[in-house]
């Protein structure tokens, strides 16, 4: 931690690829050959952003992108909701909308299928998510390694895991007396906020502070950490 407010933490170990449930392994395998096929245009890396509610993340990168003149482009927004604010941001700025919920499939598998598939039809190179409030299912985890990022309200490992989303994570480290919280950008891996971090800010926790006050400080820094962490995933840094 550098203590300035723009702290960047690097771990050091990679998941291997997980070829465990062999029933999925024709997923794995034909999106393995399209990866390799294309996943830039332009230049520009494509980007699926998947959202549940508000989508202020979806729209600090989309901003962010024209303003930086970043290398990337967001080609998809994907949510389990057919309406949110980050559908209509989407369908306002034209991007495509892609609404896909596990209720509308019979099989958890089936609905992975359909997930590959609209990511495969947009040669989708690096997902974001943006308050999507779903398990991303492992066979999409397994066919994008390290190519899935999250945005967590918190300083991980502190305060992530099953169920700590939204304002439960604030109401916690406001009981646990923290002095500080922050947001963390990290991989995506099959365990709940466990894959490895790529970038923290924090900011401090105030006398006072409720749950909302300190929400919104942590939400305003995550629209600036978000951007950044993108930046240099773009630049290929670790
Ligand atoms: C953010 O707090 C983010 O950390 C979490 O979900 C929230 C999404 O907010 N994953 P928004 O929809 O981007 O406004």
């Amino acid at each position: 931690m550098s203590g300035d407010g723009n702290d960047l933490a690097v771990a050091t170990h990679r998941k291997p690829l997980s070829l465990k449930n062999v029933g999925r392994r024709c997923i794995l395998e034909e999106f393995h050959e399209i990866q390799a096929y294309d996943c830039m245009s332009d230049n520009k890396k494509r980007l699926a952003v998947f959202c549940s509610g508000t989508g202020s993340n979806f729209r600090a990168l989309f901003d962010a992108i024209i303003e930086r003149g970043l290398p990337a482009e967001i080609v998809m927004c994907l949510s389990n909701r057919s309406q949110c604010g980050a559908m209509d941001f989407a369908c306002e700025y034209g991007i495509k909308t892609v609404h896909i919920s596990e209720s509308q499939f019979a099989s958890h598998d089936e609905f992975a299928r359909a997930m590959l598939d609209a990511l495969r039809e947009q040669r989708i190179g690096l997902i974001m998510l943006a308050g999507y409030l779903r398990k991303i299912p492992d066979a999409v985890i397994a066919a994008y390694p390290e190519k899935i990022v999250n945005i967590h309200p918190s300083l991980l490992p502190e305060f992530g895991g099953h169920g700590m989303y939204g304002m439960r994570v604030h109401e916690a480290v406001i009981t646990s007396g923290e002095t500080r919280s922050g947001a963390t950008v990290h991989f995506v891996n099959e365990e709940y906020d466990k894959g490895r971090i790529i970038m923290q800010h924090h900011v401090p926790v105030l006398t006072g502070d409720t749950a909302e006050t300190l929400a919104e400080r942590v939400l305003r820094c995550e629209h600036r950490l978000y951007p950044d962490a993108l930046e240099k995933l773009l630049a290929g840094e670790p």
